[in-house]
């Protein structure tokens, strides 16, 4: 039999005050009540909240749990029975398999240790130069606009092939798309006019490809359409993530200066800095899954069609 769980009415975003990194206080309440809790969705619909991180991992690793975009509903916003349509091809982020292998394999069959050691090579020099360049221009230095906004962009579009001349426009259009707080039509055309510059990046790399990801993959039986899909992805799935890490780790790190401290003495803890300070921030917070048959998950059973909302930050703050 089923044991009640706890029941969590809304989903807050709000942080508690002077705790910037830390998770909203009522999620670290439910965790502390057990891993699942009972959620209903704006639309009525009743699902379940997860913080627990074993439950979230399993969750995580269940091909009965999908991702697929037409099963998905929004956490927090009711959009009134509207169907939302599957993932445009290549988009495989919201697909399950046998969609999201077509895709996922071929990508990384791309991402071999010669190009990852060229990357790395140009993200050395890239980066020297950006920090040499807030040096020169002397304080006060805007660590967003100098360094972890444009690092990303420039090393994305390294792996897409966008050549110098379009970076900046293609920095500002997906900026604008991705953007929580723009109207819906600004939204709508910045994702148009991405999809625009994306077609024509695609078929100038079929016609002259380049040492890049993107040139590699018109050699499969990709078609424009799913090769574009996919430099979509990459492209909002990798630059707000690193941007993000990238600044809020440094003032993670300003705010602990005995944690800076260790660093700056031993230089070799970095890798293990990195890996603490993604739990620590978790800047991807919450994730959403629908079970696609019945599971029994933390003594609850979820039926099927219902949808799990991930909390990654709270899971990551599990004892
Ligand atoms: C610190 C930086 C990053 C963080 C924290 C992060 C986080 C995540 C998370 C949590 C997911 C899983 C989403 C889910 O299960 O629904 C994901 C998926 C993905 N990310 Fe990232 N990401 C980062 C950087 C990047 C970068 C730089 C790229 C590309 C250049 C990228 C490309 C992707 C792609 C393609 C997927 C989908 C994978 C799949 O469905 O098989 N990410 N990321």
């Amino acid at each position: 039999m089923d044991e009640s769980p706890h029941t969590v009415t809304t989903l807050p975003t709000a942080r508690q005050p002077g705790r910037p990194f830390d998770p909203p206080a009522e999620l670290l309440d439910a965790r502390r009540h057990g891993p699942i809790s009972r959620y209903t969705f704006p639309s009525g619909k009743p699902g379940w909240l997860l913080t627990g991180y074993d439950l979230i991992k399993s969750v995580l690793a269940d091909p009965r749990f999908s991702s697929r975009k037409e099963l998905m509903l929004h956490p927090t916003i009711d959009y009134g029975g509207i169907q939302i349509p599957p993932a445009p091809p290549g988009e495989f982020l919201l697909m399950d398999d046998p969609r999201h292998s077509r895709y996922r394999k071929p990508l990384m069959g791309k991402f071999t240790v010669r190009r990852m050691r060229l990357l790395t090579e140009r993200l050395g020099q890239i980066t020297a130069d950006h920090l040499d360049a807030m040096e020169k221009a002397g304080p006060p230095a805007d660590l967003v606009t100098a360094f972890a906004k444009p690092i990303p962009a420039i090393m994305i579009c390294e792996l897409l092939g966008v050549g110098r001349q379009d970076r900046d426009s293609f920095r500002e259009q997906v900026d604008a798309f991705m953007d929580a707080e723009a109207e819906d039509e600004d939204v709508l055309a910045a994702y148009t006019t991405t999809q625009h510059h994306l077609a024509e990046l695609v078929a100038a790399k079929r016609a002259h490809p380049t040492d890049d990801v993107l040139s590699d993959l018109t050699d499969s039986d990709l078609t424009d359409e799913e090769l574009r899909g996919i430099a979509l992805i990459l492209l909002a799935a990798g630059l707000d993530t690193t941007t993000n890490m990238l600044a809020l780790g440094t003032f993670a790190l300003l705010r602990n200066p005995d944690q800076l401290a260790a660093l700056r003495a031993d230089p070799t803890l970095i890798d293990r800095a990195v890996e603490e300070l993604l739990r620590y921030l978790s800047v991807g917070k919450t994730f959403i899954r629908t079970a696609l048959e019945d599971v029994e998950l933390g003594g609850q059973t979820i039926r099927a069609g219902s949808p799990l909302i991930l909390s990654y930050n709270t899971a990551n703050r599990d004892p």
